[in-house]
């Protein structure tokens, strides 16, 4: 990242040109005449001075894994704003949902995210073109326009469910399986391998229209080292935040050399698939019968060229993975600490099936208690611990000044947990997401606005397919006692295995 702190320090500052700047340009500058209330950037408090020391603090606290412990200790340190400096990399966290709509105001047309110098140096290193996950300014827009209408408008929900509902009835009838052959009724394990690849099955039914075949017994060995590099470059990508990668490669780290060996799994795999439709395309002349997916759709609308389709096409399918299956691992270990919230959502779920005579996106239409179980988990199991922007205007935050150009994160976990923005934030309650009180940019697992998730249209749908079969078919269980936290590896994830036991509402088939 790299704008120097000294020059944004100063509080008279020449703003950014944009459509939304030239409004706050005044409302600062009035601020400042009027009242000496609006205090300036340089009296945040925060540990910001040291970079390096903080970051050797930071190692100390294990804060490579800790990240979301320390953001929440240090809200309660500093109070709803802090100034932050580890290492190279600098911002100021907020935490409150009023901030968070003034910060989402100010970043411009073209949204800029904390830049990930692991996922960049690999592309530049690896001469990889960059997706809508990387690019900036109008190169992201102009691609991000014409992925949305085909990955995340309402009008291809029709085309994604009859494949996501395929996934998710072979992932029931995998279980039974499962079931049958303990020999016992019940199924005790740790789902997460399972769930990686009900995720990548859905995720790549959607995007090529073709079934990889994950939910058999046997399975392409490709596919499941694509599984295991996501999750190590996601790994290997926390470290590389506060230590630039040009110098990590410099020296022949391990971590470096690990990074680009799971990418450069990532992307094999997904150049195999991309390859082998582009192929069938060439040979298959005229209309597709049905729905092809999304790749082909965007070959033949032919607006973006091969090699951003394809490096798009790569980044939705890593971004799939991981991000879905734990939040449904999440979402199955607190349905198994409440067993009658359980009940309660399979009711819910009965009643849809009855009112939509079997058709799910009808019956999609009529689970709000489910979205809110789903909204839920994001809250206390966010994947993401903060949205970032580059605001692009000069802001007044918590009666601070933040000049354009600034980092600022709203820390998403410390938000779900704050007793001010959600009463008895440690209850897992799926109906607060349905009562009449605000909801004002609390629901933000997703990110915001037109650079919020591209994917989470495809996401929604299949978690949400996937726990109507499971609540359908089965009860889900677990030990007593066993609390398991989140651990920080860029995205968070369970610190140890979540065990549950799968039992079959009705006798296994
Ligand atoms: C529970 C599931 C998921 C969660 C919680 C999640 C969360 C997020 C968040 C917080 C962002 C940043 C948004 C922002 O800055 O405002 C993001 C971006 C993104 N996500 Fe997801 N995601 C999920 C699943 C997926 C899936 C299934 C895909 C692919 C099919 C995907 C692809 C992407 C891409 C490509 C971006 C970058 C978009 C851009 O920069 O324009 N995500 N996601």
């Amino acid at each position: 990242m790299m704008v120097g702190w000294s020059v944004w320090r100063s509080p008279v500052m020449v703003l950014t040109a944009g459509v939304r700047c030239s409004s706050s340009v005044p409302a600062v500058r009035q601020a400042y005449s009027d009242s000496n209330m609006v205090r300036p950037f340089s009296e945040i408090p925060g540990l910001w001075k040291n970079g390096a020391a903080n970051l050797y603090n930071f190692w100390k606290l294990d804060g490579f894994k800790n990240l979301h412990r320390i953001m929440l200790q240090n809200f309660n340190t500093f109070g709803p704003i802090y100034r932050e400096k580890v290492g190279y990399y600098e911002s100021v966290n907020i935490i409150n949902p009023e901030d968070a709509a003034i910060l989402f105001k100010a970043e411009g047309n073209y949204p800029k995210r904390l830049k990930v110098e692991a996922w960049t140096s690999y592309r530049d290193y690896r001469n990889r073109k960059y997706g809508v996950l990387l690019k900036n300014g109008e190169d992201w827009r102009s691609n991000r326009v014409i992925l949305n209408k085909e990955v995340i408008s309402p009008k291809v929900l029709g085309n994604f469910v009859p494949l996501l509902e395929e996934v998710g009835q072979d992932f029931v009838a995998r279980v039974h399986k499962k079931i049958m052959r303990t020999g016992q009724n019940k199924w005790t394990t740790d789902l997460s391998q399972e769930l990686f690849k009900y995720a990548l099955e859905s995720v790549s039914s959607v995007l090529y229209g073709e079934r990889l075949g994950l939910m058999l017994d046997y399975i392409d060995p490709e596919a499941q080292h694509f599984i295991n590099c996501i999750t190590v470059m996601f790994k290997t990508t926390s470290p590389m935040l506060y230590i630039p990668p040009a110098l990590l490669r410099k020296v022949g780290a391990k971590v470096w050399r690990d990074h680009v060996e799971a990418w450069d799994g990532i992307f094999n795999q997904a150049d195999r698939c991309i390859h082998n439709i582009y192929r069938q395309l060439r040979l298959e002349a005229g209309t597709p019968k049905k729905y092809p997916g999304v790749l082909a759709s965007l070959l033949m609308l032919d607006k973006l060229s091969i090699e951003d389709i394809k490096a798009s096409i790569t980044e939705l399918m890593a971004g799939g993975v991981d991000t879905t299956s734990i939040t449904l691992l999440w979402t199955l270990y607190e349905l198994a600490r409440h067993p009658n919230l359980q009940e309660e959502l399979r009711a819910e779920v009965a009643a849809a099936r009855a009112e939509s005579q079997g058709d799910m996106l009808e019956m999609l239409k009529h689970i709000p208690l489910v979205k809110g179980a789903l909204k839920e988990t994001l809250r206390l199991h966010p994947v993401a611990v903060s949205l970032q922007r580059y605001i692009t205007e000069d802001i007044i935050i918590q009666n601070y000044h933040i000049p354009a150009g600034t980092l600022v994160q709203l820390g998403l976990y410390a938000m779900g947990r704050d007793p001010k923005v959600f009463p008895r934030p440690e209850q897992y309650q799926p109906s607060r997401w349905l009562r009449t009180e605000t909801h004002y940019f609390r629901s933000l697992g997703f990110g915001f606005g037109p650079r919020q998730c591209l994917g989470r249209r495809i996401a929604e749908t299949e978690m949400q397919i996937f726990l109507i079969h499971m609540l359908e078919n089965f009860r889900v269980e677990k030990e007593r006692h066993a609390e398991v936290q989140s651990t920080f590896e860029l995205i968070l994830v369970p610190e140890k295995p979540i065990i549950l036991t799968l039992k079959p509402l009705h006798i296994s088939r």
